[in-house]
């Protein structure tokens, strides 16, 4: 029996209500499937902890969870905490510490699933973006000169190692050739004349090792009118951190709402565990209603299925919840409907039994 231990970080808002809604649909597959099964470990880090501790995870944080196949992470951030202290002391750390510097973001428009975009078909919007996870804008390189002070400056650095592009563009590359996709790159190499005109010869470069994948360039002020416009243009894309946050948010107002978006921070030398989450914030507005939509959660362990090879798991799991939308019974009320959390997880993990 293969065991894949996941530790679990539940975090604030409305990510424990999520979070225990996917524990439950993956303990549901293992249970059918019978050849593997889940070892859960939950840490109750969040901004809670770091009102009685002072910190967002435990001191020796980063070396607990080396010991994990992958990480479950709800949502964190809540009022009381300043947002770049819960982002930086448990999220970001994370992707850092364990070099999970492919951020794999899908955005498809399920059956079932609302779209805002007006004549679009189903099929026109079915794109994965491939973000820079462990460097670019949010290298946290910068400083903070005469603080407080009429003479205050600060730097934000933008940091692009050639090592840091060629990665994540050869996994953008070897994505789309396995999956015979085209391959599109969002960049702004007119404005910013350094790192991304760098950027746009890095995949020049890398490309020519990839003759047989179709590519294309875009600005990225061009890119997100073209996400509206022409979704069908977009089959794989990578793009740098900055612009891989802010597109994927399009994405996933185009592709259903935040309620069912889903992101995967992998390291794919599977040296350190990988990261499995919703997209969406802790949502401190309906924390402890029972009202968040957990299909975003759902999807992260789609996600974490396909990550441990267990590919036809992956897919049953968006199936069953293209069928949950389509019947449109039992959905939460961000999606019109007027079932709870639990209720929905309940619905998948039926479903999935038939
Ligand atoms: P948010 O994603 O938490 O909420 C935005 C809006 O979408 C809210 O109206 C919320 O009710 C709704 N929403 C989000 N997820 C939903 C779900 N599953 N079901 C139904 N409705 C949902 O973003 P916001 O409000 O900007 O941030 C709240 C907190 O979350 C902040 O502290 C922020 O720093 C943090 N945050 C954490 C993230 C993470 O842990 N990955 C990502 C984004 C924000
Ligand atoms: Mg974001």
């Amino acid at each position: 029996m293969q065991i894949h231990k996941i530790a679990v970080i539940p975090g604030d808002g409305i990510g424990p209500e999520v979070i225990s809604e996917g524990c439950k649909v993956l303990e549901q597959v293992a249970r059918l499937d019978g050849g593997f099964r889940f070892e859960f470990t939950t840490f109750p880090w969040g901004c809670e902890y770091y009102l009685k501790n002072g910190r967002m995870m435990a001191e020796d944080g980063i070396e607990r969870l080396s010991g994990f196949d992958a990480i479950f992470l709800g949502a964190v951030g809540f009022p009381g905490v300043p947002d770049h202290i819960s982002l930086w002391g448990l999220l970001l750390t994370i992707r850092k510490s364990f070099d999970q510097y492919v951020n794999l973001r899908p955005v498809k428009l399920l059956r079932g699933a609302p779209c805002p975009l007006k004549d679009v078909r189903r099929e026109d919007i079915d794109m994965v973006f491939v973000r820079e996870n462990s460097e670019g804008e949010y290298a946290g390189s910068g400083s903070w000169l005469y603080r407080d002070t009429p003479r205050e400056v600060v730097l934000q650095n933008g940091v692009f190692s050639r090592h840091g592009c060629e990665r994540i563009m050869r996994y953008a590359f070897e994505l789309a050739r396995r999956e015979q996709k085209t391959l599109t790159s969002v960049s702004k190499g007119n404005a910013l004349n350094y790192s991304m005109v760098f950027w746009d010869q890095i995949f020049a470069e890398v490309g020519r090792e990839y003759p047989d994948v179709k590519t294309a360039s875009y600005l990225v002020d061009a890119a997100s009118m073209m996400m509206v416009k022409r979704p069908e243009a977009f089959e794989v894309i990578v793009t740098s951190n900055l612009f891989g946050d802010i597109l994927t948010d399009l994405g996933a107002a185009i592709a259903g709402g935040l309620g069912l978006a889903a992101g995967a921070n992998i390291n794919p030398e599977r040296k350190y565990p990988s990261m499995f989450e919703p997209i969406h914030g802790s949502a401190p507005d309906i924390a402890g209603r029972q009202i968040a939509n957990p299909l975003a959660t759902v999807w992260a362990a789609s996600q974490m299925l396909d990550f441990f090879h267990h590919d036809a798991w992956g897919r049953r799991l968006l199936d069953v919840m293209e069928d949950v939308l389509t019947e449109g019974k039992i959905l939460t009320p961000d999606m019109g409907g007027t079932a709870t959390t639990a209720q929905v997880g309940d619905e998948i993990v039926s479903r999935l039994g038939r």
